[in-house]
C-alpha cells in the first residue's frame, strides 16, 4: 500500500534546518544576532549550519585566524541546538569537474577543521560542497574514502564527536543512489529558487535570471518534491535529503502561481515536513543575509517548529 502523507507525518522524525551561513561574522558575531535569537527562540529545532569563511576554512588571516569568525562560530555553537559543520569542496575548476581536487587538498582542509574545534569552537561534523551528482570520475570510491575518513580518523573523531556529521551537496536531483549508500546524514538534492526568471538576481539573491531553475512548487505546494525530487531519490531517501529554497519573493508564475506570502511560506514548509524530508531551509534572499521578510530566519524557524510539532 502507497503511504498516505498522514502516515508518513506520523512515522517521520523532524525535519531540522541547514543553514548555508555565508554571511560574514561582522561585528564579532553581531551580525548573526538573528541566529542566535532563532536559536533561542526555537529550542526543539536541531539547526546544523554550514560555516564557509571562503570555499572552505579559510587561509593564513581567515577562518579561526580572523578574530571575529572566532568569536561569531564560538557563540553560535554555544547554543544547544546548533550543530556546526565545516564547509569543504570536491572541484579545482568551480563545481565543473567533482572530485578533481587532490584527496591530500581536501584531507587536509578536513583536518583544518578539526583545529577550530582545539581554538574553542564545537565543529561537528562536514558538508561536503561541489559533491557529485553522478559516477563520473570515479566519484564513488571518492566520495567513500572521504565519509569513512571523516568518520573514523581518530584525531577527527576526537574533536568532531563520536559520530562526525556528514552532508553532501551536489547541489541537485541526478544518479544519487550510490550516494545515499555510503550513508551521509544528508544530501542536498534540491536547491532551488522561488521566484520567477523576471524578478530573480537583484541583491543579495542567490538565483540569477540566467540560471534555469525548477521554481519552487510552480505547480502547487509539495509538487516539486513529488514531481521532482521523489520521482528522482526515491520516496525511501527522504529523511535523508535536504530541500532548500532561496530566492522567496514575488511569485512563482505558472501554474500555480504562488505569492510569497507568510501564508505561503507556512503551507510551503509544512509540505516538506509532511513529506518526511530530513532537513530544510527557506530565505528570501541568499545566503548573505536573513533577516529579510517574508522568509526571514526567526520566522523560518518558527515555522518549522511549529510544523513539526503538528
Ligand atoms: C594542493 O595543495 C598543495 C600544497 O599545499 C598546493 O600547492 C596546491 O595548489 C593545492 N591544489 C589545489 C587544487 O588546491
Ligand atoms: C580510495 O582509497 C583507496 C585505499 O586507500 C585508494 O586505493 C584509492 O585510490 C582511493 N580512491 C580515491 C578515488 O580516492
Ligand atoms: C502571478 O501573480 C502576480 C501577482 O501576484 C501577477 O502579477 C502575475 O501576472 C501572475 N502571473 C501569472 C502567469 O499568472
Amino acid at each position: 500500500m502507497k503511504p498516505t502523507l498522514l502516515t508518513l507525518a506520523a512515522t517521520a522524525t523532524a525535519t531540522e534546518l541547514l543553514l548555508p551561513l555565508y554571511q560574514f561574522p561582522a561585528n564579532n558575531g553581531g551580525a548573526w544576532a538573528p541566529i542566535e535569537a532563532a536559536l533561542t527562540a526555537n529550542p526543539s529545532l536541531t539547526a546544523k549550519v554550514i560555516i564557509n569563511p571562503s570555499n572552505g576554512p579559510g587561509g593564513p588571516n581567515q577562518g579561526i585566524e580572523d578574530p571575529q569568525y572566532a568569536a561569531g562560530t564560538k557563540a553560535l555553537a554555544a547554543h544547544a541546538n546548533a550543530q556546526l559543520i565545516g564547509c569543504v569542496h570536491t572541484s579545482t575548476d568551480g563545481g565543473q569537474t567533482r572530485c578533481n581536487m587532490p584527496y591530500a587538498n581536501i584531507t587536509a582542509d578536513i583536518r583544518k577543521w578539526a583545529t577550530w574545534v582545539d581554538a574553542g569552537v564545537a565543529i561537528r561534523g562536514i558538508f561536503i560542497d561541489e559533491a557529485p551528482a553522478n559516477t563520473a570520475n570515479d566519484c564513488v570510491n571518492y566520495m567513500r574514502n572521504l565519509t569513512t575518513f571523516i568518520r573514523t580518523d581518530p584525531d577527527l573523531t576526537a574533536r568532531f564527536g563520536a559520530r562526525p556529521i556528514v552532508v553532501y551537496n551536489p547541489g541537485g536531483t541526478g544518479t544519487l543512489q550510490p550516494y545515499y549508500d555510503l550513508q551521509p546524514d544528508l544530501i542536498v538534492a534540491l536547491e532551488t529558487c522561488f521566484t520567477v526568471q523576471e524578478h530573480a538576481g537583484g541583491d543579495y539573491d542567490q538565483c540569477s535570471a540566467a540560471d534555469v531553475y525548477e521554481r519552487y512548487d510552480h505547480d502547487g505546494v509539495g509538487s516539486s518534491i513529488d514531481n521532482v525530487l521523489f520521482p528522482n531519490i526515491g520516496q525511501a531517501n527522504a529523511a535523508r535529503t535536504a530541500v532548500l529554497v532561496h530566492g522567496f519573493h514575488h511569485f512563482n508564475g505558472p501554474a500555480a502561481n504562488l505569492s510569497a506570502t507568510d501564508a505561503v511560506l507556512e503551507q510551503l514548509i509544512r509540505g516538506v515536513v509532511q513529506r518526511g524530508v530530513g532537513a530544510t531551509f527557506f530565505n528570501t534572499a541568499g545566503y548573505h543575509t536573513f533577516t529579510d521578510g517574508p522568509a526571514s530566519i526567526g520566522r523560518v524557524m518558527e515555522v518549522l517548529s511549529a510544523a513539526n510539532a503538528a
